[in-house]
């Protein structure tokens, strides 16, 4: 783990609404980030809010020591956030967590985003197809306007879909109940997926119903975001005698086998 306190914005754009994209100039970290792990990041230069802001690492560039983040403005951290202008230092922390496994038994694998979700399953897209996978990425957003660019999964020879909650841009439907269609019909090794928590309840049955190799990127609120203050715990099953037990979702996390989660009723 690496602290950058002399990160350097390089843009941050409002792509659609909420949603911004910042450039971070942090050749450490993009040299050693991997898909699915995150940047802890702080996001004002006074106390307040005095913690650290967890966000995913989108895309990166390694050749250019350029890291990329996609964020939705939800509340004080994030609209702090859109402050930052090009050359302004920021101080980041990362990359932190697990990361997504993607080893040789994954040639054909499914990635299905909701929202904001999709960050960092680009991320995972563009490497996967650098090491020759097949990828079928699938992104859900509400309606046309909330769905974010994927010019990158395209030129990188991904396949594409989209799934909007209104029908007025691709599938009409959840993307879940796309993933279910391309399940039916091909052979997909694993999935993996990120986004909110209702979809993430209904990948983890599917996952089950398929009996097919699941990943999961979970959120909970952070405070430290290294595995010392126990603040970001999730649960998670050991087997069938010993039960559950709690996991810290910044240091274990935050990529869970889906069949292990245990998710609130
Ligand atoms: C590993 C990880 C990766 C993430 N990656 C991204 C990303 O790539 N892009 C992105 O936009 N967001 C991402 N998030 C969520 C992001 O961290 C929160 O939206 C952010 O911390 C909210 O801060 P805030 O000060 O703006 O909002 P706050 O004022 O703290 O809260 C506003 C609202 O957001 C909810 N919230 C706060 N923190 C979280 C959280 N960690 N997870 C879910 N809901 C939260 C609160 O319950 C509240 O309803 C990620 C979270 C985790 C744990
Ligand atoms: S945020 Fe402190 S243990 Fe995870």
């Amino acid at each position: 783990m690496h602290i950058d306190t002399s990160a350097t914005v390089i843009s941050n754009k409002k792509i659609i609404p909420e949603h911004y994209k910042m450039e971070i100039y942090s050749p450490q970290t993009a040299s050693s980030a991997k898909p699915g792990q995150f940047i802890h990041i702080k996001t004002s230069r006074t106390t307040s809010p005095l913690l650290r802001r967890p966000i995913s690492i989108y895309m990166r560039d390694k050749k250019r020591g350029i890291i990329s983040i996609l964020y939705k403005t939800v509340g004080t951290g994030t609209s702090l956030l859109t402050e930052y202008k090009p050359e302004d230092t920021i101080d980041i922390m990362g990359p932190l967590g697990n990361g997504f496994p993607l080893g040789d038994e994954q040639n054909r694998i499914a990635l299905a985003g909701g929202g904001v979700g999709i960050a960092p399953l680009v991320f995972l897209a563009l490497e996967a197809s650098q090491l020759k996978k097949q990828v079928i990425f699938i992104q859900g957003a509400q309606c046309k306007t909330t769905l974010i660019e994927t010019r990158e999964l395209k030129d990188a020879g991904c396949i594409v879909e989209t799934a909007t909650d209104d029908g007025s841009a691709g599938f009409h439907g959840f993307p879940t109940e796309l993933l279910k269609k391309y399940l039916e019909k091909e052979r997909i090794d694993t999935v993996y997926s990120c986004g909110p928590t209702p979809m993430l309840k209904t990948i983890k049955k599917i996952s089950l119903e398929n009996k097919i190799q699941t990943y999961i990127s979970l959120e909970q609120k952070m405070g430290c975001g290294i595995g010392a203050c126990l603040g970001c715990a999730c649960r998670v099953l050991v087997n069938e005698s010993q039960g559950s037990t709690y996991k810290r979702v910044c240091a274990d996390g935050p990529i869970f086998p889906a069949e292990v989660v245990v998710f609130d009723e």
